[in-house]
């Protein structure tokens, strides 16, 4: 591995060797790397930042907005609104889509967010992330509307996530693998610490909430009651389970060592689709986990192919080590 590497020097020559970043895109990577850099310094503050507890309001899905939600959500606005690479803006944390103002130039990209993933994490000092993905605005008119977001994952031009946790990291995919960038708080720039990150395709690790375990599908019930019966059941050998309760730190444990991650769709929902959203967790997940050699299907389909009808449209999620993705999608079409 080169030595210090920063994010800009590693994105300038992969512009320039490779192609696969043009000018626009190199400065959204940057400007969002920023953003999270911010985010990263306002969550290590804490309780003396005063940006602990809840907003008092709710999101377009029914949660309560913790403050850190929205101080996310505007760091990612203000930075992203006025450098001319966007067209519009999507998030957890807001209902529509938000357009650039008319006062700065429009830009050809979409930037989806979410702001900060794993919201119940933030009062207990334990890891939370920010989730992003990029799309590039169809042509052919003028504006943007939400119709122009509802493009297939395997549209994407770049999707990463910055985790906040022991270090912060930024893990980011252009569709060449993936890159691994940790913050160094001294020289304020991320630097490279992997590239072509690889996730092994077996495991015995597995991470779901299994407190939901009565409300899921058969082909999920059986999987984990299988990964539970250990050496003496049929896959002949002891699982072991993780639930950090955040997205991004789970998959990220997935990328660092292996594993499988479910949010399956369960019994209480009124349609067939999970508590994760398709936009901007599945899809960038989904994309990163697949170029670093796992998978990710909601069960039946590949996440990445599903075409999108809502800016907030819910999927089930089983991604990570490819054998055991393969293992539960299989599970699915036999049941
Ligand atoms: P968010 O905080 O962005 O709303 O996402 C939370 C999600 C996801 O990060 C995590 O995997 C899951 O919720 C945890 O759900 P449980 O509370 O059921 O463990
Ligand atoms: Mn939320
Ligand atoms: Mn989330
Ligand atoms: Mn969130």
């Amino acid at each position: 591995m080169k030595k210090n590497i920063s994010l800009t020097r590693y994105l300038v020559e992969q512009q320039r060797v490779d192609g696969l970043i043009p000018g626009q895109l190199r400065l959204l990577l940057e400007v969002v790397a920023r953003a999270c850099k911010r985010i990263s310094f306002a969550v290590n503050k804490g309780e003396l930042g005063e940006v602990m507890g809840t907003a008092g309001s709710e999101n377009v899905q029914g949660e309560v907005q913790k403050k850190l939600d929205i101080i996310a959500n505007e760091t990612l606005i203000e930075a992203n609104e006025w450098g001319g690479h966007l067209a519009a803006m999507a998030s957890e944390e807001m209902e529509g889509i938000y357009v650039v103002p008319n006062r700065y130039p429009q830009g050809e990209y979409l930037l989806m967010f979410d702001p900060l993933d794993g919201s119940s994490n933030i009062d207990i000092n334990m890891s939370i992330g920010t989730i992003f993905s990029v799309l590039k605005k169809p042509e052919g008119h003028p504006g943007v509307t939400e119709e122009d977001f509802m493009q297939p994952g395997t549209q994407q031009v770049a999707a990463g996530y910055c985790i906040y946790g022991p270090q912060t990291t930024l893990v980011l995919t252009v569709g060449d693998g993936v890159s691994m960038f940790t913050l160094d708080r001294e020289q304020g720039s991320f630097i490279l610490i992997e590239e072509n990150v690889k996730i092994p395709e077996d495991t015995k690790e597995f991470a779901i909430n299994m407190s939901n375990m009565r409300h899921w599908d058969e082909p999920v019930k059986r999987y984990v009651q299988e990964c539970l019966a250990g050496e003496e059941g049929p896959r002949g050998k002891n699982f072991n389970m993780r639930w950090v309760a955040a997205m991004v730190a789970d998959v990220h444990r997935i990328l660092c060592r292996g594993g499988i991650f479910m949010y399956p769709w369960d019994k209480r929902e009124p349609q067939k689709a999970g508590k994760l959203r398709l936009m901007y967790e599945a899809n960038p997940m989904s994309w990163l986990v697949e170029q670093a050699g796992g998978a990710a299907t909601n069960g039946r389909q590949r996440i990445l192919e599903i075409q999108p009808t809502q800016l907030h449209e819910r999927v089930s999620v089983i991604l990570g080590s490819k054998n055991e993705v393969e293992r539960v999608t299989r599970y699915h079409s036999e049941a």
